[in-house]
């Protein structure tokens, strides 16, 4: 069977080797703690639950749903932008809700890209900006994220002709994986650019919910003239604990929504209408499981930041998102440290070179993980620097 090149050309799932190395370990009955994932381990609050199983008992959701979705849903997303960041958009415009953000994120590519256009994607980044981009002939163009630059793209340092070719500007803050933040002036100024350039602006934001120490992340559509050139993808899966679901939105300009709305209009059939419901009673109800998720977070966050540290990793507690962005010991690739961390005390981390070149040099942790696991985890962690110790006298 002969697949299509555009099949054939996708690049290996980033965790492929990693995910094979846990899977012989356990295969011979070895135990491993994975701070690899970045996956809440909370259930989906009962409320919500609950909002799920009465839809589903209602045949009215057992047809296909409407590919721009309930009317109730868009409205509540609307009102939840407005109650959280002050800014209104018209439900019916600029309001599209997702089977997931990653399917918007992998679809509007095909609302703008045309072969060999250009798209330019931060460097390291979330795989699916590149990903999509070439499934569309388009091609990325990778705007490095450095530690020193507080992990912003230096959009000044971008070449003119690549800038004449360039159609999108992929952003994500709080970041996966360096879990910076962005603030307004700094989406003031990208509006800015994108108005010079001509660009479309996709801002990425699944984890504005998930923050710390009082900090509360910006939106994108807060800076000024957001919506005359770009959108934003917004997720249901890590501010509710909802990634098993499978619900995000698109908010913004409303040319980009009508766009992605009528492209998708022809590839799906909607979100399952049960699950529009449980989105709604998350969007509208009580928002008080979010700051008690994020009290869980920090605390290990603390824990595991403090660990890092001592053995040996340069790591800073994260403002907001769900990761922890650490240097790796001196002499160790990420590959490297990676291996050597399963290998020796089993404990499964992501490499920072699977979210491209510019993350040589790093690890991820994610604060995901149970707190019986944790406890094991900081154990092991603590323990790999006596391997590390031992080696060095050898
Ligand atoms: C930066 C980023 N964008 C989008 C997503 C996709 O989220 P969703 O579950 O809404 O598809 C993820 C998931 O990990 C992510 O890290």
């Amino acid at each position: 069977m002969k697949l299509s090149k555009r099949v054939e050309s996708l690049p290996p799932y980033l965790f492929v080797e990693i995910i094979k190395k846990i899977a012989e370990k356990k295969a011979r009955g070895e135990e491993v703690i994975s701070f690899a994932i970045g996956d809440p381990d909370f259930p989906t609050p009962p409320h919500i639950i609950e909002r799920l199983c009465q839809a589903a008992q209602d045949p009215a959701n057992h047809r296909y749903p409407e590919s721009d979705s309930l009317p109730e849903l868009r409205r509540a997303v609307a009102d939840w932008y407005q109650r959280r960041f002050g800014i209104s958009f018209d439900p019916d415009k600029e309001v599209l809700p997702l089977i997931g953000s990653k399917e918007g994120i992998a679809h509007i590519a095909f609302c703008f890209i045309d072969s060999d256009d250009i798209v330019l994607v931060p460097d390291p980044g979330y795989p699916v900006y590149s990903v999509s981009t070439m499934l569309a002939n388009g091609e990325p163009y990778y705007l490095p994220l450095r530690e020193e630059e507080d992990f912003l793209p230096n959009l000044n340092t971008i070449p003119d002709h690549i800038l004449k070719k360039a159609k999108l500007l992929w952003l994500n803050y709080p970041n996966n994986p360096t879990s910076a933040v962005a603030d307004l002036d700094f989406f003031n100024e990208v509006v800015k650019f994108a108005k010079h350039h001509d660009l479309v602006v996709c801002h990425d934001g699944p984890y504005t919910e998930v923050a710390f120490d009082d900090y509360q992340p910006v939106s994108f559509m807060q800076a000024d003239g957001a919506r005359e050139v770009g959108v934003e993808f917004h997720s249901l899966s890590k501010t509710y604990n909802m990634t098993g679901w499978r619900i995000g939105m698109a908010v913004g300009n409303a040319t980009a929504i009508d766009a992605l709305k009528r492209l998708k209009s022809n590839l799906d059939s909607g979100i399952p209408q049960a699950i529009q419901y449980a989105a709604i009673e998350a969007l509208t109800a009580s928002q008080d499981c979010i700051q008690e998720h994020n009290a869980i977070y920090q605390r290990r966050r603390d824990l595991i930041v403090e660990m890092l540290n001592s053995i040996g990793l340069k790591a800073r507690p994260p403002k907001a998102s769900l990761y922890i962005w650490a240097r790796v010991p001196e002499g160790y690739t990420s590959m490297d440290f990676t291996t050597d961390l399963l290998e020796k005390v089993g404990v499964a981390i992501t490499p920072g070179i699977g979210y491209g070149k510019n993350g040589e040099g790093y690890v991820r942790l994610s604060l995901t993980i149970p707190d019986a696991s944790l406890v094991k985890g900081l154990s092991r962690l603590s323990g790999w620097r006596s391997t590390r110790r031992r080696l060095v006298k050898e």
